[in-house]
Protein backbone atom coordinates (compact mmCIF):
# COMPACT_ATOMS: atom_id res chain seq x y z
CA UNK A 1 0.00 0.00 0.00
CA UNK A 2 1.08 3.54 -0.55
CA UNK A 3 0.88 6.61 0.92
CA UNK A 4 0.71 10.01 0.67
CA UNK A 5 4.04 11.43 1.76
CA UNK A 6 4.01 14.11 4.72
CA UNK A 7 4.74 16.68 2.00
CA UNK A 8 2.19 16.04 -0.28
CA UNK A 9 -0.06 15.92 2.31
CA UNK A 10 0.95 19.25 3.60
CA UNK A 11 0.85 20.57 -0.17
CA UNK A 12 -2.85 19.81 -0.49
CA UNK A 13 -3.56 22.25 2.24
CA UNK A 14 -2.17 25.70 2.09
CA UNK A 15 0.26 25.16 4.92
CA UNK A 16 -1.17 27.40 7.15
CA UNK A 17 -0.77 27.38 10.95
CA UNK A 18 -4.87 27.25 11.41
CA UNK A 19 -4.49 24.23 9.55
CA UNK A 20 -2.60 22.56 11.94
CA UNK A 21 -4.94 19.63 13.09
CA UNK A 22 -6.26 19.30 9.54
CA UNK A 23 -2.93 18.51 8.18
CA UNK A 24 -2.17 15.88 11.44
CA UNK A 25 -5.57 14.38 11.24
CA UNK A 26 -4.89 13.99 7.30
CA UNK A 27 -1.33 12.18 8.18
CA UNK A 28 -3.16 10.09 10.53
CA UNK A 29 -5.73 8.73 8.12
CA UNK A 30 -2.44 8.03 6.02
CA UNK A 31 0.11 6.75 7.66
CA UNK A 32 -1.94 5.54 10.68
CA UNK A 33 0.33 7.82 13.35
CA UNK A 34 1.89 10.89 13.73
CA UNK A 35 5.56 9.95 13.52
CA UNK A 36 8.69 12.27 15.24
CA UNK A 37 9.56 12.74 11.64
CA UNK A 38 5.79 13.77 10.40
CA UNK A 39 5.46 15.90 13.25
CA UNK A 40 9.10 18.00 12.67
CA UNK A 41 8.25 18.14 9.06
CA UNK A 42 4.58 19.44 9.75
CA UNK A 43 6.30 21.61 12.38
CA UNK A 44 8.54 23.52 9.67
CA UNK A 45 6.36 24.09 6.81
CA UNK A 46 3.04 25.34 8.82
CA UNK A 47 5.86 27.26 10.95
CA UNK A 48 3.78 26.18 14.11
CA UNK A 49 6.76 25.24 17.51
CA UNK A 50 7.54 21.71 17.26
CA UNK A 51 5.70 21.32 21.31
CA UNK A 52 2.34 22.64 19.37
CA UNK A 53 2.71 19.75 17.08
CA UNK A 54 2.54 17.30 20.11
CA UNK A 55 0.42 19.09 21.96
CA UNK A 56 -2.35 18.60 19.65
CA UNK A 57 -1.20 15.46 18.46
CA UNK A 58 -1.67 14.34 22.26
CA UNK A 59 -5.18 16.18 23.17
CA UNK A 60 -6.89 15.08 20.38
CA UNK A 61 -8.13 11.45 20.74
CA UNK A 62 -8.21 10.96 16.85
CA UNK A 63 -4.68 11.45 16.85
CA UNK A 64 -2.15 8.57 17.57
CA UNK A 65 2.07 9.26 18.26
CA UNK A 66 2.35 5.89 18.11
CA UNK A 67 0.91 3.25 15.05
CA UNK A 68 -2.22 1.59 16.03
CA UNK A 69 -3.63 -1.80 14.74
CA UNK A 70 -5.65 -2.55 11.59
CA UNK A 71 -8.14 -2.60 14.34
CA UNK A 72 -9.15 -0.40 17.25
CA UNK A 73 -11.06 -1.24 20.29
CA UNK A 74 -11.57 2.43 22.19
CA UNK A 75 -13.12 1.84 25.96
CA UNK A 76 -13.82 4.03 27.86
CA UNK A 77 -12.53 4.25 31.74
CA UNK A 78 -14.31 7.43 32.49
CA UNK A 79 -15.67 7.34 36.30
CA UNK A 80 -19.51 5.98 34.81
CA UNK A 81 -18.52 3.75 32.80
CA UNK A 82 -15.85 2.16 35.18
CA UNK A 83 -18.46 1.49 37.97
CA UNK A 84 -20.32 -0.43 35.35
CA UNK A 85 -17.82 -2.73 34.57
CA UNK A 86 -15.23 -1.09 32.03
CA UNK A 87 -11.97 -1.80 33.67
CA UNK A 88 -13.45 -5.99 33.43
CA UNK A 89 -13.74 -5.26 29.47
CA UNK A 90 -10.11 -3.58 29.28
CA UNK A 91 -8.56 -7.09 31.29
CA UNK A 92 -10.47 -9.63 28.47
CA UNK A 93 -9.95 -7.53 25.60
CA UNK A 94 -6.25 -7.37 27.08
CA UNK A 95 -5.71 -11.00 27.92
CA UNK A 96 -7.66 -12.27 25.18
CA UNK A 97 -5.50 -10.35 22.16
CA UNK A 98 -2.28 -11.53 24.40
CA UNK A 99 -1.86 -7.95 25.68
CA UNK A 100 -0.80 -6.27 29.01
CA UNK A 101 -3.69 -3.67 29.82
CA UNK A 102 -4.38 -2.25 26.05
CA UNK A 103 -1.31 -1.46 23.48
CA UNK A 104 -0.80 -2.76 20.09
CA UNK A 105 -0.75 -6.60 19.58
CA UNK A 106 2.55 -7.36 18.15
CA UNK A 107 1.41 -8.70 14.85
CA UNK A 108 -0.41 -5.25 14.74
CA UNK A 109 -3.81 -6.44 13.67
CA UNK A 110 -5.64 -4.85 17.29
CA UNK A 111 -4.91 -1.43 19.68
CA UNK A 112 -6.49 -1.36 23.17
CA UNK A 113 -7.08 2.00 23.77
CA UNK A 114 -8.63 4.21 26.91
CA UNK A 115 -10.25 7.38 27.08
CA UNK A 116 -11.25 9.40 30.07
CA UNK A 117 -14.89 10.01 28.71
CA UNK A 118 -16.73 9.18 25.24
CA UNK A 119 -19.77 12.04 26.70
CA UNK A 120 -22.19 8.79 26.86
CA UNK A 121 -22.22 8.06 30.51
CA UNK A 122 -25.80 7.25 30.95
CA UNK A 123 -25.10 4.52 28.54
CA UNK A 124 -22.20 3.03 29.54
CA UNK A 125 -19.81 1.34 29.64
CA UNK A 126 -18.99 2.70 26.38
CA UNK A 127 -16.61 1.25 24.07
CA UNK A 128 -15.77 2.38 20.40
CA UNK A 129 -14.72 -0.30 17.69
CA UNK A 130 -13.43 0.42 14.43
CA UNK A 131 -15.18 3.72 14.89
CA UNK A 132 -18.80 2.25 15.75
CA UNK A 133 -20.13 2.93 19.13
CA UNK A 134 -21.22 0.44 21.55
CA UNK A 135 -23.12 1.16 24.82
CA UNK A 136 -24.04 -1.30 27.41
CA UNK A 137 -20.65 -2.98 26.18
CA UNK A 138 -20.47 -6.16 28.18
CA UNK A 139 -17.64 -9.16 28.19
CA UNK A 140 -20.12 -11.43 25.59
CA UNK A 141 -20.23 -8.81 22.75
CA UNK A 142 -16.76 -7.68 23.13
CA UNK A 143 -15.50 -11.21 22.61
CA UNK A 144 -18.28 -11.64 19.66
CA UNK A 145 -16.91 -8.66 18.34
CA UNK A 146 -13.05 -9.84 18.41
CA UNK A 147 -14.06 -13.29 17.19
CA UNK A 148 -15.38 -11.68 14.38
CA UNK A 149 -13.05 -9.85 13.05
CA UNK A 150 -10.47 -12.46 14.17
CA UNK A 151 -12.25 -14.94 11.89
CA UNK A 152 -12.75 -12.34 8.90
CA UNK A 153 -8.88 -11.75 9.38
CA UNK A 154 -8.21 -15.40 8.64
CA UNK A 155 -10.85 -16.04 5.85
CA UNK A 156 -8.90 -13.07 4.08
CA UNK A 157 -5.97 -14.52 4.55
CA UNK A 158 -6.66 -17.68 3.44
CA UNK A 159 -8.42 -15.91 -0.06
CA UNK A 160 -4.84 -14.38 -0.21
CA UNK A 161 -3.10 -17.75 -0.02
CA UNK A 162 -5.68 -18.88 -2.55
S1 LIG B 1 -17.60 7.86 31.55
FE1 LIG B 1 -17.81 6.58 29.80
S2 LIG B 1 -18.93 7.80 28.43
FE2 LIG B 1 -18.61 9.10 30.11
Amino acid sequence: MTHASVETIIGERRSQPHQLIEVLQDIQEAHGYISQEAATTVSAHLGVPLIEVYRAASFYKALSLEPRGKHVITLCMGTACHVRGSHVLLDQASSKLGMDNGGTTKDGLFTVERVNCLGACAIGPVAVFNDVYHHHMTSAKLSSLIDAVLTAEKAGEADAQG
